[in-house]
């Protein structure tokens, strides 16, 4: 199969899993006013559309390009609004179920960890008592520190790139001769990045991870709160790891962005 075929079946088999995903929630929605905290393109509006058609449903965007192609846009239930999540200001006790899919993560790579503490603050905020906190998004994975063999001159050099460019958290590691030892996100998240297809994608990779907390940091984070949770649950990938194009690397641990879906209440 041609690369490009090959990457267009990956996304048509990832957006079928999610929409699976997303029908998995509807038992725990609570009807009524719900709200997508970083709606994109409406991709999450649309499964509330099809389970709730009776409900308000609200989206934050904060770029305004994506709201402008959201599907959902012209639907009379469907009230986007172009705002930051972060720093908005929100109206408190206003929502049924409030949810962040696929988004903590981005906000973690862009805005920092404090930044993904407030949000979750502000959802707190605004659902209303025995409201519902829905999250589905990778998680970082406990800590462990794995080992890394960089065979060649360009894993070596790609890999001190990767410890000078990426942004998201700071890259601790130790590194005799051609053994690299460090936590296995950091791990997992240059092997992603080496697999780069070009420099705009490299960059890409410097600039987002899709590891914003461990399971255990988000369960204390929800829990401090105040937030009770309900239910959790590990989502299989989508598509296997694929391990293409990392010949020049030796590492003896399991590759794969796990997902979470976390259930929480506001229950006062
Ligand atoms: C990976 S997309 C997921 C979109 C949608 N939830 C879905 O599942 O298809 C994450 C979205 O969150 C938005 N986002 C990230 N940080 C945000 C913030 N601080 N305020 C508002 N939107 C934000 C991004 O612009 C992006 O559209």
């Amino acid at each position: 199969m041609a690369s490009g075929d090959k990457e267009k079946e990956i996304m048509n088999r990832f957006f079928e899993a999610r929409r699976q995903w997303l029908d998995g929630l509807a038992p725990f929605i609570r009807p009524g006013r719900i709200i997508d905290l970083g709606c994109g393109g409406g991709f999450v509006i649309e499964f509330y559309l099809r389970h709730f058609p009776d409900s308000i449903m609200f989206g934050i965007e904060n770029l305004l390009d994506r709201l402008q192609r959201a599907s959902v846009r012209n639907n009379p239930n469907v009230h986007l609004v172009n705002g930051d999540i972060v720093s908005m200001p929100f109206r408190k006790n206003a929502f049924d179920t409030v949810s962040f899919i696929y988004c903590l993560h981005v906000i973690f790579s862009l805005q920092g960890r404090d930044a993904v503490m407030t949000a979750f603050d502000h959802a707190f905020n605004i659902l209303k008592e025995n409201g519902r906190l829905i999250i589905q998004d990778f998680h970082k994975p406990e800590p462990q520190q794995v080992r890394l063999v960089l065979k060649t001159d360009m894993a070596r050099t790609k890999f001190i790139a990767f410890t000078d460019q990426f942004r998201p958290r700071k890259i601790s590691y130790t590194m005799d001769g051609d053994h690299i030892v460090t936590d296995i996100a950091n791990a997992i998240d240059f092997l992603a990045a080496y697999r780069a297809k070009s420099e705009d994608d490299w960059h890409e990779f410097m600039i987002e991870t899709p590891f914003f907390l461990t399971e255990s940091e988000i369960f204390d984070a929800l829990t401090q709160i105040g937030f009770t949770i309900e239910d959790v649950k590990r989502i299989p990938p989508p598509v296997p790891a694929d391990l293409d194009g990392l010949d020049d690397i030796e590492f003896d641990f399991e590759l794969g962005r796990k997902w979470i879906q976390v259930i929480a209440s506001k229950t006062i």
